[in-house]
C-alpha cells in the first residue's frame, strides 16, 4: 500500500503534518500549550503576545453558533517572557511560532528584538489585523495600512535575522491584494498567513434583543466555517501574486479534512484550525489528520507537492 506522506515545509521550516493550532485558541497558558506539543499538530503556535500580560476585554466575549464564531478577546496573554521561558525550558520537538502582537508599532520593535535574542525560536508570526482592541478606537490595523507596513517591514529587516511571517486580515479588492503582496515582495518574508478574523461583524440574540458579545458594543471578529470562501480567495491570490518562496499557511474554515484538501490546493503549504479546535479540543487534530490522508488515498496522491496550488479554474 503507498505511504501517504503529509509533512511539508514552511520556506524550510519542516513539519512532521501540515495541520497546526491557529494563534489565539487554546494556547495561551503552560497547560494549553503543553497539550499542543504533546498531540499530533505539526507546529505549535502561542497566543500573540505583548509586552507585558493582559487580562483582555470584558466577558462575554466569544461566542460560537452552527457556522461561525465570534469573539473580541482583547489579547488576553501572558506576556512574551512567558512564552520564550515556556519554549527554553521545554525545548519543543515541533517547530515554535511565536505570535506576537504589541500595541504600537514601537512595541513590536520590542517584541521582535526579545525574539530574536531567542535561541529556539522557529519563526515569529507577526499579528498585523488584532482587530478587537478597545484602546485602538481611531486606529486602522496595520494589516490595512499599507504605508504603516512597508515601513515598518523596512525597520524590521535593519536588524532581525530569524524568520519571519505575517498574519494578515482578509482583502477584498484586487487593488489591495496587489498593493500587499507588491510590498512584501521586496522583503525577505518566510510566509503569510491568510486569514485572520473578518474584523468587525455583529452577532445577534434574538431573543434577547442584544449582542452577544459585550466588549465594543458587540461588534468582533468573525472565524469558523462561514469565513472558508474568504480564506481560500485570500490564499489563492497570494499564492499567485507572491514570491514562490514565500510560503502560504491558510487559516479559516478548517473543520472536515476536505477542508484542508482546499486549502492547499489554492495554494496553501499548511493550515491552521482555530474555532474547530476550540470546538472539539486537541483530538481535532487527530481527526483532521485521518480524513486528510484518506482523502488523498482516495484521489491518489501521496505528498501535499503533488497538488498544493494546482488549482484548475474551469
Ligand atoms: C485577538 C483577536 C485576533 O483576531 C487577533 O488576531 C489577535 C488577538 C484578540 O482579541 O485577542
Amino acid at each position: 500500500m503507498k505511504k501517504i506522506d503529509i509533512s511539508s515545509s514552511i520556506n524550510g521550516i519542516k513539519l512532521s503534518s501540515c495541520i497546526m493550532n491557529a494563534s489565539g485558541v487554546l494556547c495561551c497558558t503552560e497547560k494549553e500549550l503543553s497539550e499542543i506539543l504533546m498531540s499530533s499538530s505539526g507546529a505549535v503556535v502561542t497566543k500573540s503576545c505583548t509586552m507585558v500580560p493582559r487580562k483582555g476585554n470584558l466577558e462575554p466575549r466569544y461566542f460560537e453558533w452552527n457556522i461561525g464564531s465570534i469573539n473580541s478577546m482583547g489579547l488576553p496573554n501572558l506576556g512574551i517572557d512567558f512564552y520564550l521561558n515556556f519554549l527554553d525550558r521545554k525545548k519543543p520537538k515541533k517547530p515554535f511560532f511565536l505570535s506576537i502582537s504589541g500595541l504600537s508599532i514601537e512595541e513590536n520593535y520590542q517584541l521582535i528584538s526579545k525574539a530574536n535574542i531567542s535561541p529556539n525560536i522557529n519563526a515569529i508570526e507577526l499579528n498585523l489585523s488584532c482587530p478587537n482592541l478597545v484602546e485602538k478606537k481611531n486606529q486602522v490595523s496595520l494589516g490595512y495600512d499599507f504605508e504603516k507596513i512597508y515601513d515598518f517591514l523596512k525597520n524590521i529587516f535593519k536588524f532581525y535575522n530569524k524568520p519571519l511571517g505575517v498574519k494578515l486580515p482578509p482583502y477584498f479588492e484586487d487593488f489591495h491584494f496587489e498593493k500587499m503582496a507588491l510590498i512584501l515582495n521586496q522583503f525577505p518574508i518566510c510566509f503569510v498567513t491568510c486569514i485572520n478574523s473578518l474584523p468587525n461583524g455583529l452577532f445577534v440574540d434574538t431573543n434577547k434583543e442584544t449582542t452577544v458579545l459585550h466588549p465594543k458594543k458587540g461588534f468582533g471578529g468573525i472565524g469558523g466555517r462561514v469565513i472558508k470562501p474568504f480564506s481560500l480567495a485570500n490564499i489563492r491570490k497570494f499564492y499567485v501574486s507572491l514570491r514562490k518562496d514565500i510560503s502560504i499557511i491558510g487559516c479559516g474554515g478548517i473543520c472536515y479534512g476536505k477542508d484542508i484538501f482546499e486549502h492547499i490546493l489554492c495554494g496553501a503549504s499548511a493550515v491552521q484550525v482555530g474555532t474547530q479546535f476550540f470546538k472539539e479540543g486537541i483530538r481535532v487534530f487527530d481527526r483532521l489528520k485521518n480524513e486528510f490522508i484518506s482523502i488523498l488515498k482516495e484521489k491518489n496522491y501521496s505528498s501535499i507537492e503533488e497538488f498544493k496550488g494546482k488549482l484548475n479554474v474551469i
